[in-house]
């Protein structure tokens, strides 16, 4: 087969692209691991002199303590090189190293989400995020007025929006069932079970959910609803990389995901997944000339976007691969043990997540009550945690939760653990202090660039 001049040129593009790349943090890291190989996941969890070294592999900002890693995580400096990398790359001259070099590289990306998610990579569609994922479900299935698409109270605003919208569009009926977290898989199922009539066409659910990481029966839900000719939509948005499960234990026909969150990958990266024999029938979001393919690939066509992003999603996997999936949960999972153990047994505090591993995993939703039994404002307990300790966390205000929630991750430190458990242990013991913040506003001269008082 001969080579044209422009995949030639293509092909010596790509050697010049790895040679300013410099970065030893994986190579550190994988000799490391030789090191505690034997140990399980659950013995190096606690071990600090080991996570010290995955903490050092990212430039965040210590001057704040970010417990806010759900809505997206920092990316590890490797990743953020690698996108950047590929953003000077790409500028040399977009039309020919964007769409002639990177563009295919993105089947290498395909490719490897596929292989971690267990599936073909002709399921795999790389979005911009999970929203975009879910939405070229949620509009792209044929539904017609009066079919029933049922949710729970805990799903994500950008999915209810959607489906409120076909409400009005399409005179489609929506519900959403309530269940109060935490919750058994058994009290999720039912509650979903119980809201199915003959009208019923979709069944829309959180692997985990945004408000109390509620870990929900996803197998059990996607096969009662197989059974029933009822489609399930999957929101994995939270799910994948904060906890080890592949595709089989899900058996689900789609499955939504954000790759900025528990992969860390670039913030603007995620994947959609739907089962080979269910592509031809969802319309693609953006128009293509063959809306009823059964590639993948239709539901990628959105114009002129830049890959840098996506194709940084490789180091991100290996950077996750490295440390390995059951490591990276059971170090999790202590992490949330550390700053959640301190709470328990006290009157004034409300837990909305529960101990249990097959419900829960890093997140964890937390409120107070004050001596009257009112549960505090969720807002000022998050203001009163920034002004104070200059913590990072998110108001949960929601059907049957007010809480505060709590999302670290991998390279959350002991101390920032310990910081946050004294300054919740003070909430449960004394409320939130009504004096004037402890830190006092910056000393410095006003500047342009400072908020005036
Ligand atoms: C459960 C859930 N679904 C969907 C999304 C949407 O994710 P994104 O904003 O990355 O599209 C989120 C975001 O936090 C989420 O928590």
């Amino acid at each position: 087969m001969s080579t044209t001049r422009r995949e030639f040129l293509a092909l010596q593009t790509v050697p010049i692209v790895g040679a300013y790349f410099h970065n030893d943090t994986l190579p550190l890291l994988a000799k490391s691991l030789d090191r505690v190989r034997a140990r399980t996941p659950a013995d190096l969890a606690s071990d600090e002199d080991f996570w010290i070294q995955i903490q050092n592999a990212f430039s965040v900002d210590r001057s704040l303590i970010n417990f806010n890693n759900g809505g997206c995580c920092p990316a590890p400096t490797v990743v953020v090189e690698a996108q950047k990398r590929h953003i000077d790359f790409s500028n040399h001259l977009p039309t020919r190293q964007m769409w002639h070099v990177l563009g295919p590289e993105l089947e290498t990306v395909r490719e490897r989400v596929a292989r971690a998610f267990g599936v073909s990579p002709d399921e795999i569609a790389i979005t911009r995020n999970a929203s975009e994922s879910l939405e070229i479900v949620q509009f792209g299935l044929d539904l017609k007025p009066g079919d029933e698409v049922i949710t729970t109270t805990h799903d994500y605003p950008n999915m209810v929006n959607s489906w409120n919208q076909r409400v009005k569009r399409d005179g489609i009926v929506f519900k959403q069932v309530a269940y109060q977290p935490p919750a058994t898989h058994d009290q999720i199922f039912d509650a979903i079970a119980a809201a199915v009539s003959a009208k019923t066409r979709v069944i829309h659910t959180s692997h985990i959910t945004f408000t109390t990481g509620q870990i929900g029966p996803v197998r059990r839900i996607c096969e009662f609803a197989r059974e029933r000719g009822i489609e399930c939509i999957v929101d994995g948005a939270h799910a994948f990389g904060q906890f080890a499960f592949t595709h089989k234990d899900l058996n689900c026909d789609y499955y939504g995901v954000s790759l900025h969150k528990w992969i860390l990958a670039p913030v603007g990266v995620g994947f959609l997944y739907v089962r080979k024999s269910k592509i031809p029938a969802i319309w693609p979001l953006f128009g293509n000339a063959d809306p009823g393919s059964g590639d993948i690939r239709k539901f990628e066509t959105y114009g002129t976007h830049p890959f840098a992003a996506k194709l940084a999603v490789s180091e991100a996997l290996t950077f996750h691969q490295t440390i390995g999936p059951e490591r990276k949960e059971a170090r999790l999972r202590f992490l949330r043990e550390s700053w959640v153990a301190p709470l328990r047994g006290r009157k004034s505090v409300v837990f909305y997540t529960s101990d249990d591993s097959a419900t829960s995993a890093a997140i964890g939703t937390v409120g107070f009550r004050d001596a009257s039994g009112e549960m505090l404002d969720p807002g000022k307990i998050c203001d009163h945690l920034m002004a104070q300790h200059r913590i990072v966390s998110t108001p949960i205000s929601s059907p049957g939760v007010k809480g505060i929630r709590i999302t670290p991750n991998v390279y959350t430190t002991k101390e920032e653990i310990e910081i946050l458990s004294e300054s919740l242990v003070a909430i449960a013991e004394g409320g939130i202090p009504t004096a004037a913040p402890a830190v006092p506003p910056t000393a410095a001269p006003a500047g342009p660039d400072r908020p005036k008082k």
